[in-house]
């Protein structure tokens, strides 16, 4: 007895611990920046999106805490008389187990329905084409002749509309902040219509599995005020020049002489492979190996001296670089803005 007492009072101890945990954990959640997070929205479709979440969790909630109350009465009356309990009306079983459960549910199908329709802002769009591949994604803007990769740079205020493919297996393109996910299906192009409502950097996720590396096929989406969206499209339109910086322009020849020119693209350039990112403005891209890590000199020195160790299973190889040589390659990336 005494020993399931002292039991008792351990646990006791315990479960406010791990209720202040959690709620600490909550709120640390509350103090990040709300780059990904459907219910921080930053377009319209995803403000309808969420609107819909938080009316599902008020009814659905309402509807726990009912059911919750009933088993609560149901126990303590069954504690406190003797005899068996009566059992409840039939009318009590056909309101509560179907005529309220059908009312709710279609009551939410429609909403839902609603939210769908409503989810294409009207305007004349911009188009972006995006292409999935194993574990990155490939950018193309058709009608300003852009490619790039794992990030997309959009005008605030107008609808992008994204042609998502993949060139591989199944993939999904989610942004929470401005939409909700679509698929990338091999033989099929989906299209996703998103629009962003203020200025920021929102992260994106592919959330189908997709292979070893899922986790790591983030993006970032950029929007910009118009003339910013403008000057970023007339910079990218632009190739770097030539570099004139010895390191460099050393770079430049063991880009090719290490035979990277075999899998990447940069225009203007003897490199026009087509296995790995187009690198024509890498130095200007906000990331390395779709999210993993922020583009700096270090983190790029890392990433082509050994890209397996940092992302295992990509498609890019060690490059066995003379050290002279990696500094140099590096250099002539970061040139390329
Ligand atoms: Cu691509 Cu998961």
């Amino acid at each position: 007895m005494r020993r399931r007492r002292r039991h008792r009072s351990r646990l006791a101890a315990f479960f406010p611990a791990v209720a202040a945990g959690a709620l600490l954990a909550m709120l640390h959640g509350c103090h990040q920046e709300h780059r990904q997070s459907a219910l921080h929205p930053a377009g319209p479709a995803a403000e309808r999106i969420a609107d819909l979440w938080w009316l599902m969790l008020a009814v659905l909630g309402g509807v726990f805490l009912v059911t919750m109350l009933l088993a609560l009465v149901a126990i303590l009356r069954h504690r406190r008389s003797s005899e068996p309990g009566r059992p409840v009306g039939q009318w009590f079983i056909v309101a509560g187990g179907i005529v309220l459960p059908a009312v709710i549910l279609v009551g939410l199908l429609i909403a839902s329905l609603f939210t769908t329709v409503g989810l294409h802002p009207p305007g004349e769009p911009v188009t972006i084409r995006v292409t999935g591949h194993q574990w990155w994604w490939e950018v193309e803007y058709p009608e300003q002749g852009i490619v790039t990769a794992n990030e997309l740079h959009i005008p605030v205020g107008r609808p992008v509309r994204l042609e998502l493919k993949t060139a591989d297996v199944i993939h999904s393109f989610w942004t929470p902040n401005l939409h909700g996910k679509m698929d990338l299906l091999p033989e099929l192009t989906n299209t996703l219509v998103l629009q962003a409502s203020r200025p920021g950097v929102f992260r994106g996720q592919c959330a189908e599995y997709c292979g070893i590396q899922h986790a790591w096929m983030a993006f970032e989406v950029v929007a910009l005020a118009e003339e910013d969206f403008v000057a970023w499209v007339e910079a990218r339109q632009q190739q770097s020049p030539d570099p004139t910086e010895p390191l460099a322009a050393r770079g430049r020849e063991v880009f090719t002489t290490a035979g990277c020119n075999t899998c990447h693209t940069v225009r203007g350039e003897k490199a026009e492979g087509e296995v790995g990112p187009d690198l024509t403005h890498i130095g200007s891209r906000r990331t390395i190996g779709a999210g993993l890590l922020p583009n700096n000199k270090g983190n790029l020195t890392g990433w082509v001296a050994n890209p397996q160790a940092l992302k295992p299973g990509n498609k890019m190889p060690r490059s066995y670089l003379e050290s002279e040589d990696l500094h140099a390659v590096v250099e002539y990336l970061r040139s390329l803005q």
